[in-house]
């Protein structure tokens, strides 16, 4: 039996490494016979109190004749080889991995494949989505793509496929190499003429990132700590590339912000002696997913034991400016990052609102020292190196208290591991459990709506959550589907204390043992599971992307983007919009300013569970793969692609 090497590494998230996820006896005690209790007693499996206006089924007559914010007829669930969007919307692949970004680049080959050809073209595994609008325009502008991780299995040609974890069999140095020059990002300029998109090749802002030759700099109050010392780097100061960038956000001042996330993936080697070995534990390293570290000693722990401290962070990127380099903002704390969402605050200050992609581990929000600087992008430089970062935990009641991850305060001092605020940030997970965090059920995206100060969580699943552990925030024990949670600020984001809601509760609505919570005008297809990246359009709706990995197989629906209703009697109502074609994630939903067009990334076509199928009971190789989206040419793989929706005729999305 071949092992699924992919499929492992992506379900890594699934695998807790929080050992302090069970909560004292006395404080479960008193749940059951507070909020638990009542909410029984309002006649519903543990729904939000503060959602019991929205979705109580009294509301459900008013719902089905109440206003909907979204005009579209939406798409049916279901599973097939090719991409499809609403009615009298356009969906047209943008760029798909090989394309070339300059003009010196090769056409593709997956079959002579280089990794200097794949440095100029775009990479694989397109994850966030960011658009930079260029002269102001919203018809012109740069995305900047992540490129999250490779599937060797889909990208060369006669792999064997690994007998198991520790099996690297064909592996060579070459694609080792193609594999680092597919990782990274892309930034590509765009254009929009007369409602259709298409890249440009050759621009001067075009770029290629990637962990095999992109320099950057580690600023923050980590940079030059001896734990980022290297044999490659005796200053602590510069890296080479950033590795497993999953989403991200746009800073205020036009920068992008793109999160390192499985980082602990690209590392091998034997840690028994490691000086560090507990807290490498922590986070997962090293984590066997790649053969990098047998032919590059900086990815084995055994020989480059500080190498990992370099990864897990949040790296600002000037896109307006290719000969930039990127910095790795490590005052925003080190962990498993998902996305980086900014919202300027109410005095002026930048707040970064972030989650740790993992089973049991927690939400994050960075509050900056000094304000941002509007009509001037440049002062703005060195915002994100002075701040303070704090860890969320959510109460019975309803609030969420806002724990500040400040060296010296509390626990956080040098009797217990932490000499400094380096150490604080390079171990930003052990600080958050010394300060009793609330171990979420995988945090994936974050976003605020600037319309409402509302801030949404994507709650993605945990089966691993047992009856015990379950807590009214994740309400669920073997949550499969995944929850969305509102976190309400009334505007109040750099505040220590706010409350908190379930919005929805994923899942079947119509199978009462799943115990999902929607609005009752939720049709067959609106539902969904596991909410993975979102985004909120210039009228304050919001949009969720969904990655189910091989669980598509119990939804009965491919993954795909869903409009959410937030406000009004229609709140907690779902609506599908755009769905993937078999074995793919959706990623990165990103509207122009104008949401005329809306940029979706089809994170790797035909990889995930796809022995499920019908007519297949295999899983997908490059030679034989479930789909050959987009091209569907004999004998080309299937390509991660970024899909341009627009309007046909022109106007708003959905
Ligand atoms: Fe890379 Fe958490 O998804
Ligand atoms: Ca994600
Ligand atoms: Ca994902």
């Amino acid at each position: 039996m071949v092992f699924n090497r992919r499929a492992h590494f992506e379900e890594a998230e699934n695998e807790p490494s929080n050992p302090h996820v069970h909560r004292p006896i006395g404080e479960i005690i008193e749940r059951r016979f507070s909020r638990r209790g009542f909410l029984k007693g309002a006649g519903s499996a543990g729904l939000g109190v503060a959602a019991i206006g929205a979705l109580h089924p009294l509301s459900a007559a008013i719902a089905a004749e109440a206003h909907d914010r979204f005009a579209f007829e939406e798409i049916v669930h279901g599973v097939d080889t090719t991409h499809h969007v609403a009615a009298g919307h356009e969906a047209e692949v943008l760029i798909r991995w090989g394309d070339p970004l300059f003009d010196d680049a090769p056409e593709f080959d997956p079959r002579r494949q280089s990794a200097d050809a794949q440095e100029r073209q775009f990479g694989y595994n397109n994850d966030y989505v960011g658009f930079v609008p260029l002269e102001g325009r919203f018809d012109r502008g740069l995305l900047v793509v992540n490129h999250e991780y490779t599937n060797e299995e889909l990208m060369f040609p006669g792999l064997p496929g690994p007998q198991d974890e520790h099996d690297f069999s064909g592996i060579t140095a070459e694609m080792v190499e193609i594999e680092k020059a597919a990782h990274g990002l892309s930034v590509v300029e765009v254009l929009g003429e007369g409602g259709r998109w298409r890249y440009q090749r050759n621009s001067r802002y075009n770029r290629r990132l990637s962990p095999r030759s992109t320099e950057m700099r580690i600023g923050g109050p980590a940079a030059g700590h001896e734990r980022m010392r290297t044999a490659a780097d005796s200053e602590g100061t510069t890296v080479i590339g950033t590795l497993n960038n999953c989403a991200g956000g746009t800073t205020p001042w036009g920068t992008i912000l793109t999160c390192e996330e499985n980082f602990h993936g690209y590392f091998l080697g034997d840690v028994a002696d490691h000086p560090e070995k507990a807290k490498l534990e922590r986070y997962g390293v090293p984590g066997n997913a790649y053969a990098w570290g047998r032919f590059d000693a900086r990815f084995d722990v055994s020989q480059e034991p500080n190498e990992p401290n370099r990864f897990g962070w949040v790296v600002e990127i000037d896109p307006r400016d290719p000969e930039s380099v990127p910095v790795k903002r490590t005052a925003l704390g080190r962990f498993k990052h998902e996305g980086a969402a900014s919202v300027i605050a109410e005095d002026g200050r930048l707040v970064v609102y972030m989650g740790d992609d993992q089973r049991f581990d927690y939400v994050y929000k960075f509050v900056s020292r000094d304000v941002v600087e509007r009509a001037d992008p440049a002062a703005n430089r060195d915002l994100l190196d002075h701040g303070t970062l704090y860890v969320a935990r959510f109460d019975e009641d309803g609030s969420v208290t806002w724990l500040p991850l400040v060296h010296g305060e509390g626990p956080l001092t040098e009797e217990n591991g932490f000499a400094s605020q380096a150490d604080v940030l390079i171990d930003t997970r052990l600080a958050a459990d010394a300060l009793g965090a609330t171990p979420m059920d995988r945090p994936e995206d974050v976003e605020a709506n600037p319309a409402t100060g509302d801030v949404y969580v994507m709650l993605t699943n945990n089966t691993q959550r047992t009856e015990e552990q379950v807590d009214a925030v994740n309400p669920r024990a073997d949550n499969t589907f995944g929850h969305i949670l509102e976190i309400v600020t009334e505007g109040r984001h750099t505040a220590e204390r706010n409350h908190w809601e379930v919005l929805v509760r994923c899942g079947d609505p119509a199978r009462g043992e799943v115990g999902a919570l929607w609005n009752p005008a939720t049709s067959d297809n609106g539902w969904f599971a596991a909410p993975d990246n979102c985004a909120v359009d210039a009228r304050g709706r919001l949009w969720v992307t969904t990655d189910q990995g091989s669980n598509w197989a119990k939804s009965g629906t491919a993954d795909g983007v869903w409009a959410l209703e937030t406000e009004g009697e229609r709140r907690g109502t779902g609506k599908m919009f755009f769905r993937v074609p078999v074995g793919a994630e959706m990623c990165g939903p990103c509207f122009t300013p104008d949401d005329t067009a809306l940029f979706v990334a089809v994170q790797h076509p035909a990889a995930d569970g796809t022995e499920a199928f019908p007519g297949r009971d295999a899983p997908s190789t490059f030679e034989n793969p479930a789909t050959r989206w987009p091209d569907f040419a004999d004998g080309m793989p299937p390509r991660p692609s970024v899909v341009a929706i627009t309007r046909r005729g022109g106007g708003t999305i959905g």
